[in-house]
């Protein structure tokens, strides 16, 4: 342990020091294997419970715990402790707000987080202290790429994997040329240049790519060259509050009519209520659609409306995965977090019934999955088709895959 709390002692080296200690009887006063098991697995939530993703670190932290209170409280056999850190969404404070669930809290999974830029600097750290990390939403493409590591999973998405099938279904309806707009980070980048290449195959061209720093919510002048460029669509990447903001700007501003606007569905999750009508009729591309017809999702709604008063979104999807990912592999090895060959295989190799129907995941650990053509109808982003089937992000640099 590296920080200002060294003194206190790590399970496993406690176990290693009670084995050598036992001749001198002061074993007794370590945890055995047995009482080690039985203690409560501690997760430590690393998400940004403040800002523009506030509702979405809001949805995964909620359904997580109620995936656990739906299996009486237990994962494997071990009750769960729960430690929260606001990341801020925030990469600067990234490393430090990482090292305070690794080192400080010393807990056993990291369950975070929602930006790719601080998803990135969990990711190095996850690496360098080998400690379990799921990921329930950021979408960095290198986490499970170039960077993928045997602990790591993600049970959201890759950047790529939403945005790719949006190339053809916007080339489909007849856009030929597109402008996009995203936030100027990681995610947003990554989430162009998958749309392009998709795009770009069905034969279309981008005009412009305009880029907002993040987390701004300034879109007029951007508006206005849209507006001026006159793109046959738009494609853009905003999510939680910024979505809520740049859906309602570009309906006041006039465009919606004469200029469709697509984008991943983060455009509409999670978001539906406080868009109103300015989100009416609008397409976007996702790993779930509020009313698809498995009884999965049905219970999750259901359950999720009753305990929080409020509409399930695909974050809280995210997060109630993560928690049965983590329960498949604790069942596997029937509580015995140290057994970690065994834990991280039954991982790789579940099977979720997820609400957003069939999830497996690939040999660099995300989630292969459907993705969704959906269309806010009546308040909810109502399933259109399937826009592509059991899709796998490429993981391209991954030595897993
Ligand atoms: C990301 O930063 O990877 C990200 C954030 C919010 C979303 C989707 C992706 O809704």
């Amino acid at each position: 342990m590296r920080d200002r709390n060294s003194h206190l002692i790590d399970r496993r080296s406690a176990l290693k020091l009670a084995g050598g200690v036992a001749a001198t009887g002061l074993a007794a006063r370590f945890p055995t294997p047995a009482i080690a098991q039985a203690a409560a697995l501690k997760v430590g939530f690393m998400l940004p419970y403040t800002g523009t993703y506030a509702p979405l670190a809001k949805a995964i932290d909620n359904a997580f715990r109620m995936y656990v209170d739906e299996k009486g409280g237990k994962l494997g056999g071990r009750s769960i402790q729960y430690v929260t850190v606001d990341d801020e969404a925030e990469p600067a404070k990234g490393p430090d707000n990482m090292n305070k669930l690794v080192s400080r809290e010393n807990v056993d999974v990291v369950v975070g987080t929602v930006h790719s830029g601080v998803a990135m600097a969990m990711v190095k750290i996850a690496r360098e202290s080998n400690k379990l990390l799921i990921i329930p939403n950021a979408g960095a493409n290198a986490a499970t790429g170039p960077m993928c590591a045997p602990n790591i999973f993600r049970t959201s998405f890759t950047n790529w994997q939403p945005c790719y099938p949006m190339g053809k279904v916007m080339a489909d309806a007849g856009v030929k040329r597109a402008i996009t707009i995203t936030w100027k980070y990681a995610a947003g980048e990554e989430d162009v240049v998958a749309f392009r290449e998709g795009f770009g195959k069905a034969g279309g061209t981008i005009d412009a790519e305009l880029y907002v720093p993040f987390p701004e919510v300034e879109f007029q002048s951007y508006l206005t060259q849209i507006a001026e460029k006159k793109p046959d669509g738009v494609f853009a990447f905003f999510a939680g509050g910024g979505a809520v903001k740049f859906v309602r700007d570009y309906a006041a501003a006039g465009l919606k009519k004469s200029i469709p606007l697509y984008g991943p569905g983060f455009l509409t999750d999670g978001t539906l209520q406080a868009q109103g009508e300015a989100a009416d009729g609008l397409k976007t591309t996702l790993h779930y659609a509020d009313d698809l017809d498995n009884p999965a999702n049905k219970a999750f709604r259901a359950n999720y409306q009753k305990r929080y008063s409020a509409e399930a979104d695909v974050y809280g999807v995210q997060g109630y995965d993560a928690a049965a990912l983590l329960g498949v592999g604790l069942d596997a090895v029937k509580g015995d977090f140290a057994a970690t060959q065994a834990l991280y295989a039954a991982m790789r190799g579940a099977k979720l019934d997820s609400p957003r129907g069939p999830v497996t995941f690939s040999a660099a650990q995300n989630p292969v999955q459907n993705i969704y053509l959906r269309e806010v109808r009546g308040g909810k982003n109502a399933y259109v088709s399937i826009a592509a089937a059991a899709l796998a992000d490429p993981a391209t640099g991954c030595k897993m895959a």
